[in-house]
């Protein structure tokens, strides 16, 4: 792994870099390009899914870097219409990847209008089994969710991937998270950009000399969170990864933690229909 990246023990004791590469909207066109200049940067934690449609060109990009398997982290997700066929799905999205393996596979909503959400956690235990992932967890569970897989199936999920970022903070879920043990993935870790012109952010990132994409991201990483953002942009691509030559004290801390005001970017994991 690289060495300026933390790592977080996950609950299954695999670790997974804390700070990663996101691909949701990044295009065919655009994500071998956006990949590559990640990994040149020296991320070596890439978050994409089997709906974002980019799978194979994150497994090009990653075959094209020369960067040996065992130092990169890569998360893909099943999609809500695969939760009766997840080793299916799993091996589906390896195809496309090029990989034997993911190190993280997410079921990524639990899309209850479909009734399969605990179905899909109980087959996922497979994917494990078959070495098609080495690490297992969700994605957009509420603690309802959570508490009905985990009445039925003994695992704990090793991540919950939900929407946090300053100005929806979720706390709640995040500290039940933690009490299970679950590491907090926050995605959507900019607010899609929605935060980055709050002038309490504006203020704390002009103290240290740093723009506030930086000290949002510094905020999630001293609070724990597991952060990849996304970005198709080579100097800002190069901007996130640069988190780890300075810190926020406790008052920028708070000043950040002030913002939290529901402001949701994302589907509601309790009313989204697909
Ligand atoms: N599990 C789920 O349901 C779920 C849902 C959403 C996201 N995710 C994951 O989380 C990742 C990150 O979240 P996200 O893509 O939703 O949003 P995000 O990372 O919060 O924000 C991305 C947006 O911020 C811009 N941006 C990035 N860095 C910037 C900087 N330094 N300065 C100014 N603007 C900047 C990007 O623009 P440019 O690209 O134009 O530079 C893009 O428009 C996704 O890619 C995906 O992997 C998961």
């Amino acid at each position: 792994m690289t060495e300026d990246v933390p790592t977080v023990a996950l609950n299954d004791g695999n670790l997974i870099p804390q700070l990663g590469f996101g691909v949701w909207q990044v295009s065919t066109d655009d994500v071998v390009p956006a990949v590559r200049t990640a990994l040149e940067v020296g991320y070596r934690h890439i978050d994409t899914a089997a709906v974002y449609g980019n799978e194979a060109g994150v497994g090009q990009a990653i075959r094209e870097s020369k960067i040996d398997r065992d130092e990169l982290f890569v998360t893909t997700k099943l999609w809500n219409d695969r939760h009766r066929d997840v080793v299916g799905a799993a091996k589906e999205s390896l195809g496309k990847l090029g990989l034997d393996h993911v190190d993280l596979y997410l079921i990524h909503w639990p899309s209850p209008r479909h009734g399969d959400f605990t179905a899909a956690w109980e087959q996922m235990q497979e994917v494990r089994a078959q070495g098609l992932a080495r690490s297992l967890g969700v994605s957009n569970f509420t603690q309802t969710h959570i508490d009905t897989i985990m009445q039925l199936i003994d695992t704990v999920p090793a991540v919950n991937q939900i929407e946090v970022h300053p100005t929806f903070a979720q706390r709640a879920m995040r500290a039940y998270n933690a009490s299970k043990g679950i590491t907090t993935e926050a995605y959507s870790p900019l607010g899609l950009g929605d935060d980055l012109n709050r002038p309490e952010i504006v203020e704390v990132a002009d103290s240290v000399n740093r723009t506030p994409a930086q000290v949002i991201l510094r905020w999630h990483l001293q609070h724990g969170h597991v952060v990849f953002p996304k970005s198709i942009t080579p100097h800002r691509i190069r901007e996130n990864f640069r988190l780890f030559d300075f810190e926020l004290d406790a008052d920028a801390m708070k000043q950040i933690d002030s913002v939290d005001e529901g402001n949701r970017v994302g589907n509601d994991p309790v009313t989204a229909d697909f």
